[in-house]
């Protein structure tokens, strides 16, 4: 007798949501999405297309668009799946939740994406404490459409092998690089900054924010300045990184991150919403509405 995959999430402690693991790769057990399932993810999708034109890269857009990822229903990952290997070589695998940062980088080093199979519950519209299946599917999936973005999160992936080697803080400093592109990350279009991070397009409110609010910081990229920048996981981001191609990106991983760690284990980390001289700045935020702590 064969089980449906479980639903692993944060759990509720005395100290607020704890994350729970899973190693688990299952088939995603598309007969058991409830109604409600697949109405969450059409009230998903239809609000992002209202706000996404104009907002997100034209990149991302095209990509969402060839992928025929559509609101009528939750997409099948098998047949996302034929139209992303064509594209890039990459696959979705389907987890239970959260995985361990190992067993993360291993699947991106193997061009394997790890997507969440449950969706949030309809109260959780606007937030929830972990990834599910709308900020896997719809955040991350159209770029790896993208060869020279896909190659990014393989090196990305084979970077986090060898950082979990390490120890120290190399993780901390990549983890944040990988924070502040692939989650949070815009990019200078020749219309405006649009963006291109998977935490901000499956978020209607920061979808908005990031480019509108005068609060954040909008600075461009630079790869030692994201490695020592703490970030914020439980509100808006203090500051956005502008990369101008996703060239940068992957020119910015090519060279070996040992050196820079050992480099980066001699400096003060930078609190989230501090500017530098030295930044490249687009806009000064205003901090209206920052929390003072919180920072990790
Ligand atoms: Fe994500």
């Amino acid at each position: 007798m064969s089980t449906l995959p479980n639903r692993v999430e944060h759990q509720l402690t005395d100290k607020g949501y704890v994350p729970v693991y899973t190693t688990a790769v299952v088939e995603q057990p598309w007969a058991s999405y409830s109604e409600t399932d697949h109405t969450t993810w059409a009230t998903l999708f239809a609000r992002q297309q209202d706000v996404l034109p104009q907002r997100a890269s034209r990149t991302f857009l095209d990509n969402l668009a060839r992928m025929a990822m559509h609101g009528d229903a939750i997409p099948k990952f098998d047949e996302l799946n034929i139209a992303l290997r064509k594209a890039t070589g990459w696959e979705l695998v389907g987890v239970e939740g959260l995985l361990p940062e190992l067993t993360f980088f291993d699947h991106l080093a193997n061009r394997r994406f790890p997507v969440t199979w449950w969706i949030r519950k309809p109260e959780q519209l606007d937030y929830l404490a972990e990834p599910d299946l709308f900020h896997d599917l719809f955040g991350h999936v159209p770029l790896l459409m993208e060869p020279v973005f896909a190659d990014y999160m393989q090196a990305y992936g084979r970077g986090g092998v060898k950082a979990h080697g390490i120890g120290g803080d190399a993780l901390a400093n990549l983890t944040r690089l990988y924070w502040y592109t692939v989650e949070f990350g815009l990019i200078r279009e020749p219309e405006g900054l649009r963006i291109y991070g998977s935490g901000i397009v499956s978020s209607k409110g920061e979808s908005i924010h990031c480019l509108e609010s005068q609060a954040p910081n909008r600075i461009g990229f630079d790869l030692r300045r994201i490695m020592r920048t703490r970030y914020r996981i439980d509100t808006f981001q203090k500051t956005y990184f502008v990369i101008d191609s996703f060239e940068q990106l992957i020119d910015a991983t090519r060279p070996d991150f040992a050196p820079i760690y050992a480099e980066l284990a001699m400096q003060d980390s930078i609190p989230a919403g501090d500017v530098l001289e030295s930044d490249q700045v687009f806009n000064r935020g205003s901090g209206e509405g920052w929390a003072h702590d919180g920072d990790v």
